[in-house]
């Protein structure tokens, strides 16, 4: 895989992360709480947003963390917005990026230059229901278990290796946006603690799989 690292335990101290957001950001907040709790050893160095609008850009200016906006629509080409991404958080000394709701699908170019293995949160219980509004397809579909899944990032979209997953139950009385609540809840307990076993086992892939020693 392009973006495997033999890196972990990862050398800086604090470990530094890189985090890219398109949206209201509240699992960029679960990731600020976690870390000010001390669940969490690291060190947010910047976070990008690719939509000037991006709610959790606030949340990133309260607690006093970095912050830039790297507009897709500003460039030419996928290629050029990816440049820009890897040379701003390559300047934040990032260890590990930690995509949050970021909603644009990144290219081998951006996965082969990151200056670290790239993770990413969906609210599904991956290989079921990639893609977008996935807390919906899991209500039409009528499963019974639903949840959420922190997964390292490759080429394919939603497809890299799984890290950890949470279950919830779907019930009957539920609609897509109960459902969707359920999910979230459980992604700010997951992703902190995903990221966390990233930063402090010492891990490899095998075949598909995402194995701490
Ligand atoms: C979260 O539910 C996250 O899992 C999802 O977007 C939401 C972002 O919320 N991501 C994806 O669907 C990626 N395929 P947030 O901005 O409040 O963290």
């Amino acid at each position: 895989m392009t973006h495997a690292r033999a890196a972990s335990p990862l050398a800086s101290s604090p470990p530094v992360l890189g985090v890219l957001i398109s949206g209201r950001g509240s699992n960029l907040q679960a990731i600020i709480r976690a870390i000010g709790d001390g669940r969490l050893a690291a060190r947010i160095g910047i976070v990008i947003a690719n939509r000037p609008d991006a709610g959790g850009l606030e949340h990133a200016r309260a607690a006093g963390i970095p912050t830039a906006v790297i507009d897709h629509k500003a460039f030419g080409s996928r290629a050029a917005f990816e440049e820009a991404l890897v040379a701003r958080l390559t300047e934040a000394g990032v260890a590990v990026i930690c995509l949050a709701g970021f909603m644009r699908i990144l290219s081998p170019f951006f996965l082969e230059r990151a200056p670290g293995p790239v993770l990413n949160v969906h609210p599904s219980l991956l290989p079921s229901f990639p893609g977008v509004d996935a807390q919906g397809q899991a209500w039409s579909h009528g499963v019974k278990v639903a949840g959420a899944t922190v997964h390292l990032v490759t080429p394919e979209l939603d497809a890299g290796p799984i890290i950890a997953q949470a279950t919830v139950p779907v019930h009957d009385a539920d609609t897509a946006e109960s459902l969707a609540a359920r999910i979230l809840v459980e992604e700010h307990r997951l992703y902190p603690d995903a990221i966390a076993r990233v930063l402090t086992c010492r891990w490899h892939i095998d075949g598909r799989r995402f194995v701490c020693e």
